[in-house]
């Protein structure tokens, strides 16, 4: 199963739940991205250099752990979540070669088990033939606070002008890229969760993924 959209639209809440109630694997790969944007700060390697963040990733062992990252083995829990990597990611996300090995892993992990994957592009190009696929969206102005949000809550001081400035511009940045662009696949399921509650857009996925098995299925 997939699920995409743009950052605050409340998909790896939503996906984490949803993987948990199904007893599928969570796979976040907006969390391998930031693993390796979070690498590159660490070495001081320009997180727009195709060639130089490429050659790092070939040398990075990036594992999806139940509540985080391991990178090299290491856990690296909120450090990918900082105000620095999130503006580095968006760079390291543009480069199509990076992409692409990172799309080859995805693909690994999900092979061999059912998974919930969110992102950007895994119901477009990571995983095309998913059964399940849904697109988060909301309001501006709503992903604008729920980010703001979970930045205080890591006690990060924001702007919310210029959070909002600097979300248009990476959603600008994801849907403007050739490889992997942010899109809603021909076959998803768009869902607007703008004044919803987080439990129940879980309840409302749950039960969609539900009725679209059983159709599959039968
Ligand atoms: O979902 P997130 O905010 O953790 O994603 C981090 C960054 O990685 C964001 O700039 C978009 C990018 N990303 C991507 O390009 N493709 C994905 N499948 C997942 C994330």
């Amino acid at each position: 199963m997939t699920i995409d959209g743009p950052a605050g639209a409340g998909k790896s809440t939503v996906a984490r739940r949803l993987a948990e109630r199904l007893g599928f694997l969570y796979l976040d790969t907006g969390a391998m991205y930031r693993a390796l944007a979070y690498k590159a700060l660490e070495h001081s390697v320009d997180p727009g250099s195709e060639g130089d963040v490429l050659a790092l990733l070939m040398n990075s062992v990036i594992e999806l752990v139940p509540d985080g990252v391991l990178l090299d083995g290491e856990f690296l829990g909120p450090r990918i979540r900082s105000p620095e990597v999130d503006r580095a990611v968006s760079r390291v996300a543009q480069l199509p070669k990076v992409r692409l090995e990172l799309v080859a892993r995805q693909r690994a992990i999900s092979e061999a088990r059912d998974v919930v994957m969110d992102g950007r592009d895994t119901g477009t190009f990571v995983l095309p033939g998913a059964d399940v696929k849904f697109f988060l969206t909301a309001s501006l102005d709503e992903r604008v606070a729920r980010r703001r949000a979970e930045m205080q809550g890591r006690g990060f001081a924001v702007d919310p002008r210029a959070l909002e400035a600097e979300m248009l511009e990476r959603d600008r940045l994801d849907q403007e890229r050739t490889v992997g662009p942010l899109a809603a696949a021909p076959d998803a399921m768009v869902v607007d969760t703008t004044g919803m509650e987080i439990e129940d857009v879980v309840e409302w996925l749950y039960a969609a993924t539900r009725r679209r098995l059983a159709s599959i299925r039968s």
